[in-house]
């Protein structure tokens, strides 16, 4: 008997292990397209396993049949080629989970991209793994301020919500998605941006604004560029979800963006196509439904049983033409609980964030948002919407009675009050302020031009009114509170250097 309960453990462990021959199955490489093999002779292959190659790389069986198995590619495919042998390793595709990864810059299989040197993370998760029973579920009901005006009044995103962000190329899909992210700077909530099939310049954009303006040590990235093998891009969103599972099994809250769905879509045909599956509508396979619904079924708000733990999601994904009702789109609105549609019409006009206001939708968020928030926004986009149709018949020319300029006023307001640059998150409690100036009249007779002013004016002198303290959360707004808000917008207003010209209408 030694001292060491280390070398203890070693001898006990070369005692018991088998020194026979080891079992290990074997087969062939077929055929070989891009980033794809179809295998035989793996009978005993599992959907998801990770297969070895000659020379070491790496694959996962995507696709099984009777006598035949397709793997997609996890690593370089140099010097492998039809003859070239496969063994199983009986594993399924596993990734890093932990707190590891926070701060980190990481590949679909936790394999570092940043210069930090190794991952702290210590456990391993299996990429796919079942979404959450309907036992194990609760609803949604408390706030993910986004800090994006237009979204946090009109379309509230609950914890544990699916919240697609969807629109035409170039109109602010991403800036809204890291705003949400930014936002989550001084919260409880953990970021998860997964980037699919981007170029790396984008991705480079989003951690810079990460590492300048949020909380960089408490985000994780996980990047599969346009460049990287399609069984990586494939397996990118399932990969970043089993990472933020951990946190939300462990009972805190994490914020999941996918970035974007449209091209994982795309990366799915590819690889079905080359795995020589049926194609059916546009060419994708009948499984291209199933394959979203799993995967955004995963985030959920878990029971006080379960933890009371959330994963909340905002999938991206791009249109064509402002076709809604294109196949994917169609697909991924019916899977999760509300979209927020950027319009290409409206960033055009400089409208930006560029909502369109009437396509877009909250369906459980509404519970969620806070009630000081509820209280002031409550007819902002009827209000707004009213005015949107107004300005369009206004502009056939003079008519119109003093209402109706008064109501085009207040709508133009409106739309000055929701434009908002990208990287500039406001706080609920400045959220507030401004919604409740609106309906107090108090921002009449400030010009359309000092509203961008006016806001940069607002933040400090909210965050130094100790009566506003908390109000994202407050219960209710009493009279006192209300009134301080507004106060704040009228100290705001009163330091706002005069405009050369009379105000706009
Ligand atoms: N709120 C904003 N304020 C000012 N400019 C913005 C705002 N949102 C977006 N932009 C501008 O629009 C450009 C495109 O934004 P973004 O990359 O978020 O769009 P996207 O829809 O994700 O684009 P892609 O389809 O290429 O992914 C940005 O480079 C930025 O200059
Ligand atoms: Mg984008």
């Amino acid at each position: 008997m030694t001292m060491d309960p280390g070398l203890d453990a070693l001898k006990s462990r070369v005692t018991a292990a088998s020194l026979g021959p080891e079992a290990r199955e074997t087969g062939t490489v077929t055929e070989i397209a891009d980033g794809l093999a179809h295998v035989s002779g793996l009978p005993g292959a599992r959907l998801g396993e990770v297969l070895e190659f000659t020379g070491g790389a790496r694959g996962f069986v995507l696709n099984l049949d009777e006598t035949t198995l397709q793997a997609a590619f996890l690593d370089a495919t140099a010097g492998i080629e039809a003859g070239s042998t496969v063994t199983r390793t009986g594993e399924l595709v596993s990734v890093p989970v932990g707190d590891g990864l926070f701060g980190r810059v990481v590949d679909p299989l936790g394999r570092v991209l940043d210069d930090l040197g190794p991952l702290a993370a210590s456990e391993m998760a299996e990429v796919e793994r079942p979404a959450p029973s309907i036992i194990a579920r609760d609803f949604v009901s408390e706030p993910v301020e986004t800090g994006v005006l237009v979204v946090d009044a009109l379309f509230a995103v609950g914890r544990g919500q699916r919240e697609l962000i969807i629109g035409e190329r170039g109109t602010g899909k991403t800036s809204i998605a890291v705003d949400a992210i930014l936002n989550q700077k001084d919260s409880d909530i953990v970021c998860i941006y997964v980037s699919i099939g981007q170029r790396a310049t984008a991705v480079r954009r989003v951690i810079e604004a990460v590492r300048q303006k949020g909380a960089f040590d408490r985000t994780i990235f996980v990047v599969a560029p346009a460049t990287s093998q399609p069984g990586l891009r494939w397996l990118a969103p399932f990969a970043a979800t089993s990472m933020a599972e951990t946190i939300r099994d462990r009972g805190g809250h994490a914020l999941i963006v996918y970035d974007d769905l449209t091209k994982h879509a795309a990366v799915h045909r590819e690889l079905a196509l080359l795995s020589r599956q049926p194609p059916g509508r546009e060419a994708y396979p009948g499984d291209i439904f199933y394959l979203h619904a799993r995967l955004l079924e995963r985030s959920a708000k878990l029971s006080k049983a379960m933890g009371g733990g959330s994963l909340t999601a905002l999938p991206i994904a791009e249109i064509e033409a402002g076709n809604l009702s294109a196949y994917i789109p169609t697909n991924l609105i019916s899977i999760s609980d509300g979209q927020i549609v950027t319009s290409a019409t409206l960033f055009a006009g400089n409208q930006r964030p560029a909502v369109d206001v009437g396509l877009s939708v909250s369906r459980v968020g509404g519970k969620a948002q806070p009630r000081a928030l509820k209280a002031v926004a409550g007819r902002l986009r009827l209000d707004y919407a009213q005015y949107l149709e107004m300005k369009m018949f206004s502009r056939f020319g003079g008519f119109g009675d003093a209402a109706m300029k008064k109501r085009l006023a207040r709508g133009a307001r409106i739309g000055a009050l929701l434009a908002q640059d990208r990287y500039s998150p406001l706080s609920t409690a400045v959220q507030v302020a401004l919604l409740a100036a609106l309906a107090d009249g108090v921002l009449d007779p400030v010009a359309i031009d000092q509203f961008p002013a006016l806001k940069a004016a607002l933040v400090p002198l909210i965050a130094a009114e100790p009566q506003l303290a908390g109000l994202n959360v407050a219960p209710e707004v009493d009279a006192a509170t209300r009134k301080a808000a507004t106060d704040c917008v009228r100290t705001a207003i009163a330091k706002l250097p005069a405009l050369p010209e009379a105000p706009t209408p």
